[in-house]
């Protein structure tokens, strides 16, 4: 399955979109959000701008200007409120419409941070149940997307998207 796990930075990527757990706003922030605009440079904020914001579980694209990633797909993801607000749907949209989005913009690999498991405080195993369900679905059917790497900042995370992965590949055994 073109799905991978890899701990690192983000904004070190070459990959044809890297993904950014963006907020509304689509005007920055801190965690992966900062990182990204940090290394792409003042040019994504502007470009940012003109987008008008994005609801969560949607996605928009832009240029990666400074990154080694062609293009950025933003995409808030949701804040985890208890599980009872249809957090887990939204997640779920996240990963569907960035995807979607990668495919139309015909980029063969992309990467994506752990959506919503920071700052959002969505729980990391549930989210990573998640994320690797919606990938490897739209994975057996895209004629575009090739690749998709889960880049983890840190072990704990890293090991929760393995585990996931793990248990996905049991299922299909
Ligand atoms: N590369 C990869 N992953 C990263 C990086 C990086 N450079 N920096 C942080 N992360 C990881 C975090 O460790 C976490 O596992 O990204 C994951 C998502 O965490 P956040 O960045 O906090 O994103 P999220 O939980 O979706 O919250 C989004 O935070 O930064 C603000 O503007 C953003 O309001 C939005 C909110």
């Amino acid at each position: 399955m073109g799905l991978h796990v890899a701990k690192g930075d983000i904004t070190a990527f070459e990959t044809d979109a890297i993904v950014n757990a963006a907020n509304t706003s689509l005007l920055g922030g801190g965690g992966v959000d900062g990182a990204i605009h940090h290394a792409a440079g003042p040019e994504l904020l502007a470009e940012c701008r003109t987008l008008n914001g994005c609801e969560t579980g949607q996605a928009k694209i832009t240029e990666g200007y400074r990154l080694p990633a062609k293009h950025v797909i933003h995409t808030p993801g949701p804040v985890w409120r208890g599980g009872n607000s249809g957090e887990d749907g939204l997640l779920a949209s996240c990963y569907r419409n960035c995807l979607r989005l990668a495919e139309e913009n015909g980029c063969r690999t992309v990467a994506f941070p752990s959506i919503s498991t920071g700052v959002y405080r969505f729980p990391l195993d549930r989210a990573a149940a998640i994320a690797v369900r919606e990938i490897a679905a739209f994975l057996k059917t895209s004629k575009v997307v090739r690749e998709v790497t889960m880049v983890c900042f840190d072990i704990v995370t890293e090991a929760a998207y393995k585990a996931a992965l793990e248990k996905a590949h049991a299922k299909t055994e």
